[in-house]
């Protein structure tokens, strides 16, 4: 039986399947955060996923477009890093078929593509959750789906910030925004504040000396097509990452499907780099005097081939808006009256990292 594309071949890409069918192909979105509701319906079912070992007693499970840490506290009590990318039917069952117990969650910031089954997972086995209380207070008051109700919502395209509830269905241990170690019965579980993907983005690392970088950084796989940035706010997420480059781990596990040895890390975290800054020198290329700052990021968009649907999204425009806010506190350029005028010192000052 043919293909999809008609010569046998089943083409799993979205992208691939509308250009073998000759639509309009926009840059492609980042991370699962877009395109988990595309992918989710396909594989929701649990008893299809594994646990996969990875490092020591950190293992990981494939939970929609995410892979989700898990650290053994012992040989029935697991810790779970970020719960995946939407809700999985079953999910709480399963993990109690493979005789295993939810002792706590952590989450690396508060998407909804990372903490999809936290609310099933909790009324199951009665889990402390940790999250940051930053990235809890930012996000209750600009709307995020985080009952199991709204993100399923969110994933059938059918949520909205204002229809979401402001409170959270699950009580919470809440983290502030700071680096520290959070004792779990004996368990040192290490939480580093990682800034500029959220508010406040943690990585955290288990006792095997394994990091979870969540959303810090894009995979190899995912960074060869993004075309976006990927922090919110540049200048923190500069910091952050510049950091996280010179920290070495045993093991490095990224949320949307990445793995990292230690000797692999310095060239993935320079990659990332790489795209962020060349995004801004895009973004700072497209500057002429007397432009509003709207039509700027209308022109950024036209030269990623942004999707209509993406440049509807505020965090993608906050980003974008963000960075041109960096570009007048750098001193590249003024902002009077809400127009762009370029500073010229007689050539383009050298770029530095934050
Ligand atoms: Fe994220």
């Amino acid at each position: 039986m043919p293909g999809e594309n008609g010569k046998g071949i089943r083409l799993s890409c979205p992208i691939a399947r509308a250009a073998a069918h000759g639509r309009k192909v926009y840059a492609v979105e980042n991370s699962a955060y877009c395109s988990a509701m595309q992918t989710h319906s396909r594989r929701s079912e649990a008893e299809l996923m594994t646990i996969v070992p990875f490092y020591g007693k950190t293992k990981y499970i494939e939970l929609g477009k995410a892979f989700c840490p898990i650290y053994y506290l012992n040989k029935s009590e697991i810790v779970m890093l970020d719960t995946g990318t939407g809700v999985i039917e079953g999910l709480p069952e399963w993990l109690q078929a493979q005789g295993l117990r939810v002792r706590a969650i952590f989450c690396s910031h508060l998407h909804p593509d990372h903490i999809a089954n936290n609310e099933p997972i909790y009324r199951k086995f009665g889990s402390e959750i940790f999250l940051s209380e930053e990235d809890l207070s930012y996000l209750l008051e600009n709307g995020n789906p985080f009952s199991e109700k709204d993100i399923k919502q969110w994933q059938a395209g059918r949520w909205t910030a204002a229809a979401g509830r402001r409170d959270l269905p699950y009580p919470v241990t809440l983290l502030p925004s700071q680096d520290q170690t959070v004792d779990l019965d004996g368990t040192p579980m290490r939480i580093l504040y990682t800034p500029g993907h959220s508010p406040c983005h943690y990585c955290i690392v288990t006792p095997d000396d394994v990091c979870y970088v969540g959303d810090l950084i894009l995979s190899s796989e995912i960074l060869e097509t993004s075309k976006m940035p990927y922090f919110w706010r540049y200048v923190p997420g500069m910091r952050s990452i510049y950091r996280m480059r010179n920290a070495r781990y045993s093991r490095y596990l990224i949320a949307h499907k990445g793995t990292a040895a230690k000797e692999e890390w310095e060239d993935l975290v320079d990659r990332n780099i790489h795209k962020e800054l060349s995004l801004y020198d895009q973004l700072r290329s497209l500057v002429s005097d007397g432009m509003d700052c709207e039509e700027l990021l209308e022109r950024f968009e036209d030269l990623l081939r942004i999707s209509p649907t993406v440049r509807k999204r505020e965090y993608f425009r906050e980003s974008v808006r963000d960075r041109i806010q960096a570009m007048e506190s750098i001193g590249e350029v003024e902002i009077k009256e809400g127009k762009l005028y370029r500073i010229r010192n007689g050539h383009e000052k050298e770029r530095t990292a934050p």
